[in-house]
């Protein structure tokens, strides 16, 4: 690419030769502009072919996403001495992701989490989903928006630069009601930030839950137990043995489900406290203590050998705080890399778990002619 430019080359041709017909700059800029990449990632088992789109900032972070359900398949960022390294757990190639992945990276939907027993009644009609989970209906379904292939949109913004993904989920799709035009875009920012924006409307009354399912471990190896949490939460939502939410919104403090202060995570998870036994560690909603509607504080991870900070703001009244429990050493992810229990964790901004049947939680419910939109910002830095 530098090549290229120092030849002459303008950078919006730049793009378009780099970049083919797959994938579409809506917009670009000149000179200053970090570089994009667009690239064929594979095929899909529906036969689409995959692009893989690369941003990167002025401070060397990079963030790879990929069509194949707006997978963010690596971040790099920097530690405190600058060495840059991947901070999310996923595969090399797409075969791994469509093989057989725990949602690593994904965008999921139409419903992030739990749908107890995969029922639901909106505006007195009865909805029944495929359920995946137990008894419960689990990330959107057998093929949830994790495994769909999106288009993708570049640009440069004032903000820094962005792929914009997009999918339309048909009318009954996974057992949901109405067409839903759907959107999330990542933007990279010069403040090392990775912001993710959600929007979507409906031709017809849907539940509609979207989160971002990347697990962290901000070594790049090794398990995440030393790494140290904090939550903006004063309550969490008690589950049953299923994780499905008794609808009690508990206090947090006295128990391990207190990160209001810094802790490790391994410092409590194996306590014997129910909810730890149900969740098998951590797998629960928080409940976010937030001033208002606007973007608040979420998390804060740090992890002390790289000195790898991530602070996590959101819109969303929730963060489902998930500590890789189900991870077995059975996948083998990037760079050989063998992800055994507790490898990496989630922190899945989004409403609560099976709000569709629980009418005191926020509602999850959009209505055509009305708006969704979400934001949540993952901030990076090491000290
Ligand atoms: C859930 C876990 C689940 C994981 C992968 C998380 O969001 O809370 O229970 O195992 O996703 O499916």
């Amino acid at each position: 690419m530098h090549a290229l430019q120092s030849a002459g080359i303008r950078p919006v041709l730049l793009w378009f030769v780099l970049a083919g017909t797959a994938c579409r700059a809506i917009s670009d800029t000149a000179a200053g502009a970090s570089p994009m990449k667009c690239e064929p990632f594979g095929t899909a088992p529906s036969g689409e072919s995959v692009e893989l789109i690369t941003l990167t900032n002025a401070h060397g972070v990079e963030l790879r996403a990929m069509t194949y359900g707006a997978i963010i398949v690596s971040l790099k960022v920097p530690d405190r001495t600058g060495a840059t390294g991947d901070v999310v757990l996923g595969y090399d190639s797409l075969a791994g992701y469509v093989s057989s992945s725990p949602y690593f990276g994904a965008v999921v939907g139409r419903y992030g989490n739990r749908i107890a027993n995969g029922r639901f009644t909106l505006d007195g009609k009865s909805y029944t989903l495929a359920v995946n989970n137990g008894p419960n209906a689990l990330h959107g379904g057998l093929k949830g928006f994790d495994k769909v292939v999106w288009s993708a949109d570049t640009a440069h913004t004032a903000r820094g630069s962005k792929v914009t993904f997009r999918y339309e989920s048909k009318d009954g799709e996974e057992g949901y009601p109405g067409t839903l035009a759907t959107s999330v875009s990542y933007t990279l920012t010069d403040a090392n930030e990775v912001e993710i924006a959600y929007v979507a409307t409906t031709d017809k009354t849907t539940p509609l839950n979207l989160t971002q399912h990347s697990y962290f471990n901000l070594a790049g190896r090794g398990d995440i137990l030393g790494h140290v949490l904090t939550l903006a939460a004063d309550r969490y939502t008690p589950v049953d043995t299923t994780l499905i939410p008794s609808g009690t919104l508990a206090p947090v403090a006295g128990t391990p489900f207190d990160f209001t202060a810094p802790h490790a995570i391994g410092e409590r998870i194996n306590a014997d406290h129910q909810q730890i036994r149900f969740g098998g560690g951590y797998d629960h909603n928080f409940v976010l203590t937030r001033p208002d509607t606007g973007l608040a504080l979420a998390a804060v991870l740090k992890e002390r050998s790289s000195g790898r900070t991530l602070e996590v703001r959101t819109t969303e009244p929730g963060v489902q705080f998930y500590s890789g429990n189900f991870l077995d050493g059975t996948l083998t992810g990037k760079g050989r890399q063998v992800y055994q229990r507790r490898s990496g964790l989630c922190l899945e901004t989004q409403h609560f778990p099976n709000s569709p049947n629980q009418a005191s939680f926020p509602s999850t419910i959009l209505r055509p002619g009305e708006t969704y939109r979400s934001r949540t910002v993952w901030k990076f830095w090491a000290e």
